[in-house]
């Protein structure tokens, strides 16, 4: 139909209208705009677009700016072709633009030269953390010699259960109270495991207890009989992150990946390298805005030099470190484990990494930051893969972070936030930022000016 008039259009366009033709085209003409009319402008969606929940906020310009996307003002994203565009926009210009201040983290010893690092018995080149290396050898043993740690155990009458909260590999958890106190607390229920791995877990909490974000270990406790322990610590009310991550805004979610931050820095300056870092083990109390990064079962103190053991954190939060059994790692494998945190919130891509084995897992790591890479980081350290991954490791070029970005995700994407994640997700642990860098990146800037406790 439209074809056909179409084409009568182009047969009359070189004569003047008839009368009747003339009336037709003006009244289709006046049917069209009066159409358009009643459909949303963009502005439509700024009128109703939903403020921040915080209105401290400090006025800021328009991300548009830069890369046309997102209304810094209302947070308001613009939809449909709008945001297609902003899309596509978003693509070309990430990787010319760099956010201001980006320059300012050093990048010097990122990438130093191998030829000058020791070996270890694999053949391994050794590398050392690029901070906090001495933090345990400056500490007197009682500090890190978990061994040797003689536990203090409390009554554990002093607590009742009230209800089952979390179960996992290696305990059952449950809310409790404090009879003493009517205060409420975590009963986390040890599964038989070494006595050693029990030891470590309450020295490395007694060490951290009291720094920022980390949970507080109130007490451990032993059942007479059976001789089960049990960790007493703080209570979070936490919400399911599968339930509260999509809930959160862009700022929101910078300012708990800033929290979690703080708890990391504190914990590698202290020698402690989590091992585990992932949704399950951090708890956030979103009414009061309180964060804690629990389950220190896994942590494990750095001395540089050390093998140690792979099989630690959870698949999906791997570093490739792990998977290609380069065992003298140190914190920077958390910093990995928070990148693909960060990248599933951010990209609302749950788990970012989805293999379903281990060698799986490098795979799906490989297909994003690309195979020559993969090969270069071996190269670079002496790593030698496995054979298990000659049939399944393919060729791949890197991707590029702009590629992830959809129309639902891009709320909470800017070029800070790839910077950020480009950053943490590097093969070379040696190149990831550490906690501190990580804390004075432009994507931080809103949330360090709201809390006032940027160089904390
Ligand atoms: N302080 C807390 N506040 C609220 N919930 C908690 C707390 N501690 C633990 N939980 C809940 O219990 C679950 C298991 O706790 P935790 O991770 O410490 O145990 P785990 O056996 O070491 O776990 P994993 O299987 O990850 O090694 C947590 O994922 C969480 O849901
Ligand atoms: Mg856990």
């Amino acid at each position: 139909m439209t074809f056909v008039r179409a084409r009568h259009m182009l047969g009359i366009l070189n004569r003047p209208l008839r009368p009747l033709e003339t009336c037709i085209y003006s009244l289709t003409l006046v049917i069209a705009l009066a159409y358009l009319m009643t459909q949303p402008s963009s502005d439509f969606y700024a009128k109703n677009a939903k403020p921040l929940t915080d209105s401290t906020t400090p006025p800021q310009p328009n991300r548009a700016t830069a890369y046309g996307i997102v209304d810094k003002q209302t947070q308001e994203v613009r939809a449909g072709i709008e945001a297609r565009l902003s899309v596509s926009h978003y693509r070309k210009t990430f990787g010319r633009y760099k956010p201001p201040g980006i320059e300012a983290i050093s990048e010097t010893n990122m990438q130093g030269n191998t030829n000058e690092l020791p070996t270890n018995e694999s053949g391994l080149y050794v590398t050392r953390s690029r901070v906090y290396a001495d933090a345990n050898a400056n500490m007197p043993n009682s500090y890190w010699d978990y061994d040797n740690l003689q536990v203090e155990w409390g009554s554990q009458d002093n607590y009742e259960i009230i209800r089952k909260i979390g179960r996992g590999k290696y305990s059952e958890v449950f809310e409790g109270v404090d009879v003493s106190s009517n205060t409420s607390c975590v009963i986390k229920v040890l599964k038989p495991v070494k006595k050693k791995k029990i030891k470590r877990e309450i020295q490395i909490m007694q060490n951290l207890s009291g720094g920022p974000n980390i949970i507080q270990l109130y007490d451990v406790v032993r059942d007479p009989q059976s001789k089960t322990p049990a960790l007493i610590s703080e209570y979070v009310n936490n919400t399911d992150f599968k339930m509260l991550y999509p809930m959160l805004d862009d700022m929101q979610v910078r300012y708990y990946i800033y929290q979690l931050l703080k708890a990391l820095d504190y914990a590698h300056s202290r020698g402690i390298m989590h091992r585990d870092v992932k949704p399950h083990n951090v708890m956030i109390d979103n009414q009061r805005r309180t964060l804690r990064l629990i389950d220190w079962g896994l942590a494990e103190f750095y001395h540089p030099g050390t093998d140690y053991n792979v099989r630690v954190a959870s698949r999906y939060f791997k570093g490739p470190e792990l998977l290609v059994d380069y065992t003298p790692y140190d914190y920077s494998l958390d910093m990995w484990s928070l990148g693909c945190m960060f990248g599933s919130m951010i990209f609302r891509k749950e788990p970012f990494f989805h293999g379903h084995d281990n060698y799986d897992q490098l795979v799906k790591i490989a297909k994003v930051l690309g195979t020559d890479e993969l090969h270069a980081y071996l190269k670079k350290y002496n790593i030698v893969l496995s054979e298990q991954y000659d049939k399944i490791l393919g060729t791949y070029p890197r991707k590029a972070w702009s590629k992830f970005v959809t129309i639902e995700n891009q709320r909470f994407v800017s070029t800070e936030a790839m910077d950020f994640l480009d950053r943490l997700l590097r093969y070379d642990h040696m190149e990831r930022l550490t906690a501190k860098e990580a804390m004075s990146h432009p994507y931080f800037d809103p949330v360090r000016e709201k809390t006032q406790e940027g160089d904390e």
